[in-house]
């Protein structure tokens, strides 16, 4: 069956027709991630906890995963090109992974139409859960909107009314923002300025900073992940802004994956998210010593996505899943109770459903660490257009 699918598609456009072969004992898992470049670290953090996951929960499927890797970089072709080469010449039956907002965008119609189910463990673009949803795609990440949208009412709540916005120029950026700033609004607050800094090409946030200084702001809130989240808040920080003006943002900007390379530049930062590592429960635990005593670092949302996305694939190959199709339509049905929490994905959508916790960097005895101020309760995205076909079809 896989042979004919290969043969078929030689130089054909993709199409579902041909896509479910069944499962042999091996799942074949292509993961997706940008093993170069500005998110190199969070690819690491996904991959390593992923492969946790899998040897924690992976027994329990009855089957063994099989993975094979590919370097989508942060660059849109390269991700679509490789993840035809996972579907074509690999013959992968699932696909996991995906960082860049950008890249997960490109992809979309070519893990669409060739019905090979994707579990994405990072890249939050609305519309991959909205206008563009698929049946094969189910994210157990979060949305771009979900981690932004709450701070909205909180910071106009604890009276900062006047915002700056700073996010470099692309889709993630320019979609987290706005749904910070249309949530912000909403609640009574003025976005005096706003800067988009050209993507994995900006050194210099100085003259970004300097409108921010000269805008009349109470606050500047900033969407910055990876390498360019590290620079930007050492940045901040020896432009003397901190002081002035309180640096607000999603909370990739002071990930416990990255925060100590900020250092003390990142005490006080207030930013929200789906997980953080000083979550008080008993998953959460388990996962901090298990990621802790593999990698020797604690696990970071990057991490958690990673070891979330492999215990949703456990879970549905368990529920029956004998092929793409049944896979695809089983891993929207998987809930369980993991290190955020219980995680459920709403089926009008495929997105994950989870509370948002508010939390500030502040110093810890073994480094910088995260305090919870307000844990947000969870809220389905709306459905932004997505009619949801079955994956059968
Ligand atoms: C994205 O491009 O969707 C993205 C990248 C890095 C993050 C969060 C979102 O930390």
């Amino acid at each position: 069956m896989k042979a004919t699918f290969k043969a078929a598609l030689a130089g054909l456009a993709i199409s579902t027709a041909m896509s479910s072969a069944a499962f042999a004992e091996d799942i074949k898992v292509g993961v997706l991630l940008p093993y170069s470049g500005v998110f190199a670290a969070l690819a690491q953090d996904i991959d390593d906890a992923f492969v946790l996951g899998l040897d924690t929960f992976g027994a329990e499927a009855g089957v063994t995963f099989e993975i094979v890797r590919e370097d989508t970089e942060v660059k849109p072709p390269v991700g679509l090109a490789k993840t035809k080469k996972l579907i074509l010449q690999d013959e992968v039956d699932v696909l996991v992974g995906v960082v860049s907002s950008g890249v997960l965008g490109a992809i979309r119609d070519t893990v669409d139409g060739a019905g090979v189910p994707l579990i994405v463990a990072n890249a939050g673009n609305d519309e991959a859960t909205g206008e563009a949803c698929s049946p094969f795609i189910t994210r157990i990440s979060f949305s771009n909107q979900q981690v932004n949208r709450p701070m909205g009412k909180w910071m106009v709540d604890q009276g900062v009314k006047k915002v700056f916005t700073i996010a470099p120029d692309y889709a993630a950026g320019r979609q987290m923002i706005d749904a910070f700033t249309t949530a912000f609004i909403a609640a009574g607050g003025e976005v005096v300025g706003q800067e988009w800094p050209p993507f994995q090409k900006t050194q210099d946030f100085g003259p970004f900073l300097a409108n921010a200084k000269a805008s009349g702001a109470d606050a500047v809130y900033v969407f910055f992940a990876g390498g360019e989240a590290i620079s930007f808040v050492k940045q901040y920080d020896s432009f003397g802004m901190k002081a002035e003006l309180p640096l607000y943002g999603s909370g990739f900007l002071t990930s416990s994956l990255y925060v100590n390379a900020q250092g003390s530049a990142a005490e006080g930062v207030i930013t929200a998210l789906h997980y953080v590592p000083t979550l008080d429960n008993p998953e959460n635990a388990a996962l901090v010593e298990a990621f802790k005593a593999k990698t020797g670092r604690i696990p970071s949302e990057y991490a958690v996505q990673g070891y979330d996305s492999a215990r949703a694939l456990v879970e549905a190959v368990k529920s029956g899943a004998t092929d793409r199709e049944t896979l695809a339509a089983a891993l929207p049905k998987v809930s369980f109770t993991g290190p955020r929490g219980e995680l459920r994905i709403d089926p009008a959508t495929n997105n994950i459903v989870q509370p948002i916790h508010v939390y500030e960097t502040i110093a810890g005895a073994d480094g910088l660490t995260q305090k919870v101020l307000a844990t947000l309760p969870a809220e389905a995205d709306p459905v932004n257009g997505c009619a949801m076909p079955s994956a059968a079809n």
